[in-house]
């Protein structure tokens, strides 16, 4: 860290120095799966990282004991509350979601490939803008509002079908526009502090920030049932909050500034599990 910005970070940046590194630790799930939490970065970040590590690694023994197991872990109940709306008939087509996809477990390998171009419509779509495409021209439902608690129970089942398998997006082809503009939002200096997202997340993971280990901002985790708030929150709820912490204008959910962010994230955890719903502070 360098200027005026490295000043403004060094202060907010713990000053008693706490050896931070991630934990060396494996997150076996239920016993049985073992969860990729740091492998090789891909090779889109060679010269800026050699690993890219979970969010997992950077919070404490209980937090990270809860995610072990579906019994202690809190997000598992809007798992099971999306399952009730996977099954749920809604709306003037009188279908629901398990009309046309069968069992929820048929959408294992959907999550790790989102976001992704989708060809008839011509765009990069986020997990929740299918799901809310399928609501409206499928069902002839209403929406749901893309961080509300509906949306995130569903995309926490969609997640939890998905746990173990690698994030892989596609970063090249259609989406290649997209991940460009994800990736100039992703070190754009903003607000009063003029801090990037790669200020925090790829120059200080490992660090402490006032009483948070940070992390590299991993987003293979999402939803992510947070012991702050006590309920999911989703990706763009959490970009929401970390630029707004940065004193800026904060996009929108939903906005094409944040699918395009999103992709871009994402991309940086290729390789990592979908450890969805995962457990954090
Ligand atoms: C009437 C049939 C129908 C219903 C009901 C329906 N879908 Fe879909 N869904 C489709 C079709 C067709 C596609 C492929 C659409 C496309 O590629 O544009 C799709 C695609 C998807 C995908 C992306 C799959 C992939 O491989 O990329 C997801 C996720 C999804 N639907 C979720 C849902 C959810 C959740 C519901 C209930 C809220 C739902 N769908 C209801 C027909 C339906
Ligand atoms: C001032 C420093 C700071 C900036 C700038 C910042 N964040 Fe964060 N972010 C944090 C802190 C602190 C946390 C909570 C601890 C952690 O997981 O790193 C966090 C958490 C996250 C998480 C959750 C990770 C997980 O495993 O649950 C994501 C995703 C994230 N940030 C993305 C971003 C993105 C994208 C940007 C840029 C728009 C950004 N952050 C900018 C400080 C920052």
């Amino acid at each position: 860290m360098r200027n005026l910005t490295g000043a403004l970070l060094a202060g907010l940046l713990s000053t008693t120095f706490v050896s931070a590194d991630p934990v060396d630790d494996k997150l076996v799930l239920n016993e049985e799966t073992t969860l990729v939490t740091r492998t090789a970065a891909p090779a889109h970040l060679s010269g800026v990282l050699d690993e890219v590590m979970s969010g997992w690694l950077f919070r404490g023994t209980e937090t990270r004991a809860m995610q072990t197991d579906d019994f202690d872990n809190p997000g598992m109940i809007f798992v099971d509350k999306g399952e009730d709306s996977w099954n749920a008939v809604e709306g003037t087509e009188g279908k629901s979601c398990a009309s046309c996809h069968g069992g929820s477990e048929d959408m294992a390998g959907v999550r790790p490939v989102y976001p992704k171009f989708n060809e008839a419509a011509g765009e990069v779509r986020t997990l929740e803008m299918q799901v809310n495409d399928c609501r409206e021209t499928q069902m002839g439902a209403d929406k749901w509002k893309y961080t509300g608690g509906s949306m995130a129970n569903m995309t926490a089942l969609l997640a939890s079908v998905s746990r173990g398998m690698p994030v892989n997006v596609a970063i090249d082809g259609p989406v290649q526009s997209t991940w460009d503009e994800g990736k100039e939002l992703y070190y754009a200096r903003t607000g009063q502090l003029e801090l990037s997202c790669a200020n925090c997340h790829e120059e200080n993971f490992g660090n402490m920030i006032r009483a948070d280990h940070l992390s590299q901002g991993q987003i293979n985790g999402f939803p992510t049932y947070r012991l702050k708030n006590t309920k999911l929150n989703s990706v763009h709820a959490r970009f929401k909050g970390c630029v707004r912490d940065t004193r800026a204008e904060t996009y929108k959910p939903g906005s094409s500034e944040f699918v395009a962010l999103e992709l871009y994230v994402a991309s940086r955890g290729n390789g990592l599990s979908v450890e969805g719903p995962s457990v954090r502070n």
